[in-house]
Order: C-alpha cells, then structure tokens, then sequence
C-alpha cells in the first residue's frame, strides 16, 4: 500500500477558505523528477495570501502552501542529487501553484533545488528563508555600488522580516544603519539592539510636500515598503547612491520625478526573490552561510508543529506581528 504523509491543505468551497490536515499520497503530488522529505518550512506573507484564497499566488485549490523548503532527497532521476542529501528550496513556483513546504514531502523539478550551504543546517535556512534570502540579495546589490565608508544607509520597514535581517547584515558588514518605522514608541529599543546607529519615524523619512528633490542624505536605501516611502527615499539619495526595491505593503505605486537619476546619478534596483538565476542564487546562500551569517540566528523564531502553523496564518492575516515562524514536521 502507498505510504501516505500530512500535508496542510486549503480547501475553496461555496463560503469561502478553510484549511485541514490531510493525508497525501505521493502519487498526489505534481510532476517532477524529484522527491524531497521535508524537515522544516517557514512562514512567509505569501502563504498567508495562498491560504486565504488570493488567486494572485494560488490559482486552483485544494493546495498546499509553503514558498519555503528544507529536507532530504528521498528520491531523484536527476544524478546530481542523491538519497539523503541535505537540500533546500524558496521561490520558484513552490506553494503558488506547485504543492509546497507545509506537506511533508514535496515534488519539483531538480532546477530549483539548492544543496545546502555548508555552515547552515537546514533550519538556519528557513530561519532565513525567503526573507532571509531577499534581505541578503537587497544588500548584495546596494553593496555594488554603496560602500561602507559612503555614508548612512537607511532600511524601511524596520520590524518587518526583510528589513531585520538585511540591517544585521550591513551592520555586520560595517555600515552606519539608520532604521525607519512605523512603531518606534514600541520596537525602538529591540531595533538598536541590532547594532543600528539610529531609529526614525517613517514620517520623518517622508515628503509631505511632494518636492522633486530633497537634501542629499543617504549613501544607499533597502526599501522593503514600496509606494510613497520609495518615492520620497529617492528624492535624498546621495550622489551615485542606490535604492534597492522589493516590497509592496507601502502601496504597489511610487512617484518620481528624473532628477535623482539625471542630475545625481542614483541607481534603483529591483530584486527579485523569485526567479533569481541559480548561479547568484548559490553566490548569495553561501554568504548567508559564511560571512554574512547572523550570530544568533536560532533566537529570531518560533519553531511550530503542522497542527500550530493554521493559527500563525490566522495571526499574520489579521496583521498581528508574528516574527519569524518556522514549521517543524514530525520526524
Ligand atoms: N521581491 C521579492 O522577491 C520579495 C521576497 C520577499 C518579500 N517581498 C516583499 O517584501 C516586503 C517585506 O516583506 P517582509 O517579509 O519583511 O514583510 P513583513 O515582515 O510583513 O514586514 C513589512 C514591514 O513593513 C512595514 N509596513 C507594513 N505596512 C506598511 C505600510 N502600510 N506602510 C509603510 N510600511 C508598512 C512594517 O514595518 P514598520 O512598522 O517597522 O515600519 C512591517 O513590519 C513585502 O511587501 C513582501 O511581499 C518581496
């Protein structure tokens, strides 16, 4: 008889979504040349919105969500993979539309496969999973061009997932960090415990007059937020400074006039998480395993089993900071 696994499934019916623990068979899941046991998955916004029906990430449900993957090869046609090795997975098209993390064993296709890094174990790598991965990207691109003796850079949406994790790496990499936030009474003391040199108000960082231009303040900005924030950073960036883009919880539209690009030179990059060709893929996890590890990187999560990870969806729809949630499958 087919061996059978629990897999956390999201069913669309007549009043809406609910979510149910299954058990899944193999044969179940979708084509793929290659079978992964997973041992740990994470959290991340996208599966909340898969889980909550938003056809912009899932199409057709029943599905599983989980954007995030680490496990062992159970089973691979292709020969660089072999049984038990330690492997891992985000972006692509896990837990969109292929079956994802939340189920205990995954099917995919051996492109999207990333071997674990050494100097990580697989649960440092959701501890840092997408986010971690956009984080360490958005720095890696401002690094092009934005070195450390440049000036301040300034990261937005400081509490957020992204933003905490690429502020702790350019402190690590010596950078003088100015964080912006939309809860400085509150998180202001917890944020300068990453090391930043200083904590600011989102307003402050804003530009309530709309100018076209503003006062060169920042050698660089990770800006996680998107909408007006990234169009108002753009307006004080220093000359030949740069702006990375990933997010849209500020709003999916900015505003910018040429100036900054013409007459100071700015760079803005777009960084994707998602597509990232395997090559820079692999340059990127391994600095998220060596140089650019966090030195306390198992104290950021909550670990949780399959059964508790439907209440910190819950949470995270209804806009509860829940920190870094990481899913743990039997063993
Ligand atoms: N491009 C990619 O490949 C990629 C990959 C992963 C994530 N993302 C996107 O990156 C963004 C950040 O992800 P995350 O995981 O860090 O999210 P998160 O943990 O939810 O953090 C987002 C932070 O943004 C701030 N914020 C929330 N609503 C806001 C608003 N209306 N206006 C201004 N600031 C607001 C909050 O920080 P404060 O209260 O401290 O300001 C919040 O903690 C999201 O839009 C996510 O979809 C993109």
């Amino acid at each position: 008889m087919e061996k059978t696994f629990k897999a956390l499934r999201i069913m669309e019916d007549g009043d809406g979504y609910t979510k149910k623990i299954e058990d899944r068979k193999i044969s179940q899941l979708p084509e793929g040349d290659t079978i992964i046991k997973v041992q740990y998955s994470s959290l991340n916004y996208k599966d909340a919105l898969s889980s909550a029906g938003n056809k912009g990430v899932t199409r057709n449900y029943p599905h599983t969500p989980g954007i995030d993957a680490a496990g062992t090869i159970e089973e691979s046609s292709n020969p660089e993979f072999s049984h038990g090795e330690e492997v891992l997975i985000t972006g692509y098209d896990l837990g969109m539309n292929t079956d994802g993390g939340f189920g205990e064993y995954i099917r995919v296709p051996s492109e999207w496969i990333v071997k674990k890094p050494e100097g990580l174990d697989l649960k440092e790598s959701m501890v840092y999973g997408t986010a971690g991965f956009t984080a360490a990207l958005s720095v890696y691109k401002l690094t092009e061009t934005v070195g450390k003796d440049s000036g301040e850079v300034l990261v937005t949406g400081g509490t957020g997932g992204v933003a905490n994790i690429a502020s702790k790496i350019l402190v690590k990499l010596g950078y003088d960090v100015v964080v912006a936030t939309g809860k400085v009474d509150s998180q202001k003391d917890e944020l300068l415990n990453l090391g930043v040199k200083s904590v600011v108000s989102r307003e402050e960082v804003q530009d309530p007059k709309g100018k076209a231009m503003l006062k060169s303040r920042w050698a660089g900005v990770i800006d996680t937020v998107g909408g007006d924030i990234l169009g108002d950073v753009i307006k004080s960036i220093q000359y030949n400074g740069a702006v990375t883009t990933c997010g849209n919880v500020g709003g999916d539209k900015f505003q910018s006039s040429v100036y900054p690009f013409i007459l100071r030179g700015v760079t803005l990059y777009g960084i994707d998480s998602v597509q990232c060709p395997m090559e820079l893929r692999l340059k990127i996890w391994e600095k998220l395993a060596g140089p650019w590890k966090a030195d306390n990187l198992q104290a950021m999560v909550q670990v949780v089993s399959l059964e508790e990870i439907e209440g910190k969806i819950d949470e995270m729809l209804a806009g509860k900071k829940v920190g870094r949630v990481i899913l743990k499958h039997r063993e």
